[in-house]
C-alpha cells in the first residue's frame, strides 16, 4: 500500500525502514486522544466554513466507529500505517470515503501528535492526582489511631528521640501532598492547546484555535506555534513528578521492608500482599515494597531518556521526538499501579504497637530531655548539659540499662543539681509530648496536623 506522503517518491520504502520508522506499536495508546482531537478539529473547521457541517458530522461518525473498533479489538493496526494518526485517517477514508481526506486540513502531524500526547498526559495527570488523594486519606485515617503509639524516631537509622507513629505517618502525608500539588501545577501550566499550529508556522486557513481549545477543555491555545510543535516540557514534567513521587514511595517502601523484618517486627504485611519463597518454607517476603523501591530505577531512567532526547534538538519538530512516548507510558503505568497497591498494603497491614514501644526502651531516647532539663531547671549551659548527659548515658551503658531506668541517686551522682522531677522528664511519653512546638511530635501537635490534612482534603473535595 502506498504511503500518504508518497507523492514525491518514485520507489517504495524498504520493510526495514517501516519497522524502524513506525511508532504504531506503542502510539496506538493515543487512539482515544487522537479521535477526540480530530472530532474537535473537524467541528471547528465546519464552524469556520472550511468544511460543511455534513462533512464534519460524517468525520465524527466515522471516528466514533473507529473508536468502537479499537475498543472491541476489531481494529487492524498495520505497521505500514506508520503511526496512530495515519492509521486512523486511513481507516476513516475507508469508512466514509473522500471526505476523510479533508480531516487533515489546517493541521499537520506535528501539532496533531503534540495535541494527542498532551491530552494523554493531562488525562493521566488527573487520574494520578486522584490516586494520591486516596493514599493521603489512608495515611490520615491510620495516623488517627496512633497519635499516642510510641516509636523510636531515628536519624542515621539510630535511635534518636521518641515520637508517635501517627506523626511518622504524617511525614509521608506531607510528602504526598507536595506530590499532588506538583501534578496539579503541571496540569495548569500545560493546559493549552497545540492544535492548529500545523507544521510549525501556523496555517493560512481561517481557523479558530480558541474554539478547538475550548472543545478540548484547554484554557486557551498556545501562544507560539514554533515552540508548541517542539515542546515536550509537559511530558518531562509528568516524568519528573512521577520520579519524585516514586522516590518518596521508595523511602516508605524501605521503611516497610525494615519494619517487617524479624529485627523490627513493627508491622506485619497482610498475607494478601506477601509472597513466599520457593525453597524456604518459613519465608514471608515483602515483595510489594521491594518492587515499589525497584520501580524508582525505571521511572528515573525514563526521565533521563527524554531529557537526553530533547537536549540539543533544533527547532522545531524532529523525528527524535517520537522517542518521547514509551517512557511516559511506562512511568505512568508504573506509578498508577504502585499507588494502588501501596494504598492496599497500608490499609491491610497490622501495626505491632507493643514492638514499637518495646523498641523505645533501648537507645537512651530521652537523653536530649535530660540535657534540656539541666538547661531549664539547673541553670546549666547547653554545651555543658550535653556533656553531663553523655556521662549519664555512659553510666547507664555500664549498667546495661536505658538512661530512663537510672535511679534518682544514680542521676544525682552525676550532677547534684538534679531533683526528683527529672524522673517525669525522662519518661518516654512525657518526652514525646514535651515536643509541643508547632509541627512537633506531641499528641496535641499531631492532632493539629491531622486536622490540617483533613481540612485540606475536604476543601479539595468541595472545589472538585
Ligand atoms: N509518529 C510521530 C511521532 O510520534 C508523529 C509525528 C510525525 N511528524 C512528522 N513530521 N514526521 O513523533
Amino acid at each position: 500500500m502506498s504511503k500518504m506522503w508518497s507523492g514525491r517518491f518514485k520507489e517504495s520504502q524498504s520493510t526495514l525502514l517501516d519497522e524502524f520508522n513506525a511508532s504504531i506499536s506503542f502510539d496506538k495508546n493515543l487512539y482515544l486522544d487522537d479521535i477526540n482531537g480530530s472530532i474537535a478539529h473537524s467541528q471547528m473547521l465546519a464552524e469556520e466554513g472550511i468544511l460543511t457541517q455534513k462533512e464534519a458530522d460524517d468525520i465524527r461518525d466515522g471516528l466514533l466507529q473507529i473508536k468502537d473498533e479499537v475498543d472491541t479489538d476489531r481494529f487492524q493496526f498495520n505497521i505500514s500505517d506508520e503511526d496512530i494518526h495515519m492509521a486512523i485517517e486511513n481507516r476513516l477514508t475507508q469508512i466514509i470515503g473522500n471526505t476523510g481526506k479533508k480531516l487533515h486540513t489546517a493541521r499537520s502531524r506535528n501539532d496533531q501528535v503534540a495535541l494527542d500526547f498532551r491530552l494523554f498526559v493531562q488525562r493521566k495527570n488527573s487520574e494520578i492526582s486522584k490516586h494520591i488523594l486516596n493514599l493521603i486519606d489512608t495515611f490520615i485515617n491510620l495516623s488517627k489511631n496512633h497519635t499516642t503509639t510510641l516509636i523510636p524516631g531515628m536519624t542515621h537509622l539510630q535511635h534518636a528521640q521518641p515520637i508517635n507513629f501517627g506523626y511518622h505517618l504524617l511525614a509521608y502525608a506531607s510528602m504526598f501532598k507536595r506530590d499532588y500539588e506538583r501534578f496539579e501545577d503541571s496540569f495548569k501550566r500545560n493546559n493549552y492547546s497545540p492544535i492548529g499550529c500545523a507544521a510549525l508556522a501556523g496555517t493560512p486557513h481561517d481557523i479558530n484555535r480558541s474554539a478547538t481549545a475550548q472543545k478540548l477543555n484547554f484554557i486557551a491555545p498556545t501562544i507560539n506555534c514554533l515552540d508548541t510543535v517542539s515542546d515536550r516540557d509537559f511530558a518531562l514534567e509528568i516524568l519528573f513528578n512521577i520520579s519524585t513521587m516514586m522516590m518518596h514511595i521508595s523511602r516508605l517502601a524501605e521503611e516497610l521492608i525494615l519494619w517487617s523484618s524479624y529485627e523490627f517486627k513493627f508491622i506485619t504485611i497482610s498475607d494478601a500482599y506477601s509472597t513466599g519463597s520457593s525453597i524456604m518454607p518459613q519465608k514471608k517476603n515483602p515483595d510489594v515494597p521491594e518492587l515499589l523501591r525497584g520501580k524508582t530505577g525505571r521511572v528515573n531512567g525514563n526521565l533521563i531518556s527524554l531529557l537526553t532526547v530533547m537536549k540539543g534538538l533544533p527547532l522545531a519538530y524532529n523525528k527524535d521526538m517520537q522517542e518521547d512516548k514509551e517512557g511516559v507510558f511506562d512511568s505512568v503505568e508504573s506509578i498508577q499501579i504502585s499507588l494502588e497497591i501501596l494504598n492496599e498494603v497500608i490499609k491491610t497491614m497490622s501495626v505491632n504497637t507493643d514492638k514499637m514501644e518495646e523498641a523505645c526502651a533501648i537507645g537512651h531516647l530521652t537523653a536530649t530531655d535530660l540535657a534540656d532539663y539541666l538547661v531549664k531547671n539547673c541553670n546549666i549551659a547547653f554545651r555543658e548539659a550535653h556533656f553531663i548527659t553523655g556521662e549519664a548515658v555512659a553510666l547507664a551503658e555500664s549498667k546495661k540499662i536505658d538512661i530512663s531506668e537510672l535511679s534518682l541517686d544514680e542521676l544525682k551522682s552525676i550532677n547534684n543539681k538534679i531533683k526528683a522531677d527529672v524522673l517525669e522528664v525522662l519518661n518516654l511519653k512525657n518526652s514525646m509530648n514535651a515536643r509541643d512546638s508547632y509541627g512537633g511530635t506531641s499528641t496535641a501537635q499531631t492532632l493539629k496536623q491531622i486536622e490540617y490534612f483533613k481540612n485540606w482534603l475536604e476543601k479539595l473535595e468541595e472545589v472538585n
